[in-house]
């Protein structure tokens, strides 16, 4: 497929409403092809001081504006990612090496995200508040609303550069907030696009910058600066607790990843989930933060379950990410290929089987299965995020649930159960941010609440409980009696 006009050479920041260049630019490569695919502005800390600057003059603009003309842009840019679905899957394939398909569903739930996000800007209220209820609060009217907290910085993933970006600048707009947005660097072209697309819809000038370049000096300012109210980060939990530990009294909302997992209980229709499994276990080669890393199956079913498995994860195509007919592309970076290849050859030397993949191509590492692997094992206890899954045999749900809660994660985990107890005591026991029942860890659509415990982060995300997030109460007493 042709390079689109977006994706041309030399880009720029955006900054106050305006296109505009700093002094280094850095060559952007396919993660496929290492094609040079554009020449990407490095921000300098005054860069992204200007940037905050702009966010931070828009706040009363935004603040001020009406529901309704919120809303109203929000929906402008859903239309227009509607009309420009192409160019923008086009984009995400080329920088992230999503296979072309994957990023057409990315685009189709970034469409959703930001009409969830139009539709949620028009009912962010508040309650009345019952003072009598207390001796004291006799005579007296009160409740609360909700005030949008001012300059909010999002840092984003490569993984979902359109929609992970929408789930933090969608919320931030509806909600009357600005935005100074630090996107990967593997993926500032989607994010680019993305100011583009506010531009035509409206969107006034400094309510969103983008800032593109190194993590370290964007990050830095943007955690450090006093006139931004709140950090929404996903990505790796080393950078999200740096965050948190920089952050003071800012608010923060950190989602960093998981080693997810699914049980399968006794008495499944194997044929009935495979596809499933091997989507959630393989998708974008595995670089989601809720790709099913682990399968514990009922020892009634381990050896039809791994047979296949396999069987459906031979099929699957590798190739170029613009392929339509590409299930699996390239790895993020070489470095992250080694770094797989090197957890797998951990897992075979602590006596681990190969049951599927386990070499790499170019980029692309094959989707592997592992089995006999020891939980202490990286490809099992840590994020993989690489097509590997690791299968394990246990003897009963209870087995199950206590190695899946053997983790530093707590993201999202799955259990495939025809018994009612066994899932009633499987959602209460699991140690996560959300149970899918008779379903993938990997489930998620754009307007439930997503988030996780333990190293998996804190806070929600999800269209309005990201809003809640973003907003702070505040208290109406009116004293009829004084
Ligand atoms: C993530 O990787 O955290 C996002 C997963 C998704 O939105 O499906």
């Amino acid at each position: 497929m042709a390079q689109t006009e977006t994706i041309a050479a030399k880009k720029q920041l955006f900054i106050n409403g305006e296109w505009v260049g700093t002094e280094t630019y850095k060559p952007l490569y396919s993660p496929y092809s290492n094609e040079e695919i554009a020449q990407v502005p490095s921000a300098t800390a005054e860069d992204v001081d200007k940037a905050i600057n702009a966010a931070f003059k828009a706040t009363d603009i935004m603040a001020e504006m009406a529901a309704h003309e919120r809303a109203a842009i929000l929906e402008n840019v859903a239309r227009i990612f509607e009309e420009r679905a192409d160019e923008a899957a086009a984009i995400v394939a080329s920088e992230a090496a999503k296979p072309i398909k994957t990023a057409q569903a990315e685009v189709s739930r970034t469409i959703a995200t930001y009409k969830f996000a139009a539709e949620e800007a028009k009912r962010i209220h508040g309650e009345t508040i019952p003072m009598d209820a207390a001796p004291g609060g006799e005579n007296r009217i009160a409740y609360t609303v909700r005030e949008p907290l001012g300059v909010i910085g999002a840092i984003t993933p490569f993984n979902f550069p359109m929609n992970l970006v929408a789930h933090k600048v969608g919320p931030a707009i509806a909600s009357g907030n600005t935005v100074v947005l630090k996107p990967a660097g593997q993926t500032p072209l989607s994010s680019l696009f993305l100011a583009e697309v506010f531009q035509e819809a409206g969107l006034p000038a400094g309510a969103l910058n983008v800032v593109t370049g190194s993590g370290a000096v964007i990050g830095e300012v943007l955690v450090k600066d006093d006139r931004v109210k709140k950090i929404s980060f996903t990505g790796s939990p080393a950078v999200g607790i740096g965050i948190r530990n920089k952050a003071g009294l800012k608010r923060v909302t950190l989602e960093l990843g998981s080693n997810a997992a699914v049980i399968i209980d006794r008495g499944i229709d194997l044929d009935k989930i495979i596809a499933r499994c091997v989507a959630g276990a393989f998708a974008f080669q595995g670089q989601v933060c809720i790709s099913l890393q682990r399968a514990y199956v009922h020892e009634d079913l381990y050896e039809e379950f791994v047979e296949k498995m396999v069987a459906a994860t031979n099929k699957l195509k590798l190739g170029d990410p613009q392929d339509p007919s590409t299930d699996v592309s390239a790895l993020i970076s070489p470095k992250d290929v080694e770094r797989a290849l090197a957890w797998i050859e951990e897992a075979k030397q602590g006596g681990a089987n190969i049951a599927a993949g386990g070499v790499s191509e170019g980029n692309m590492l094959h989707p592997t299965i592992l089995t006999g692997v020891d939980a202490e094992l990286k490809v099992s206890c840590q994020e993989v995020f690489a097509p590997i899954i690791v299968i394990n045999k246990v003897a009963s749900v209870q087995e199950a649930i206590d190695q899946v809660n053997n983790s530093r994660y707590g993201l999202q985990a799955g259990i495939y159960t025809e018994n009612i107890h066994t899932a009633l005591m499987a959602t209460k026991k699991l140690h996560v941010g959300g149970v899918m029942v008779n379903d993938i860890p990997t489930f998620r659509v754009d307007h439930m609440p997503y988030g996780g415990v333990k190293e998996s982060g804190v806070g929600r995300e999800g269209v309005k409980y990201a809003i809640e997030e973003m907003t702070e109460l505040k208290l109406v007493v009116f004293n009829q009696n004084y």
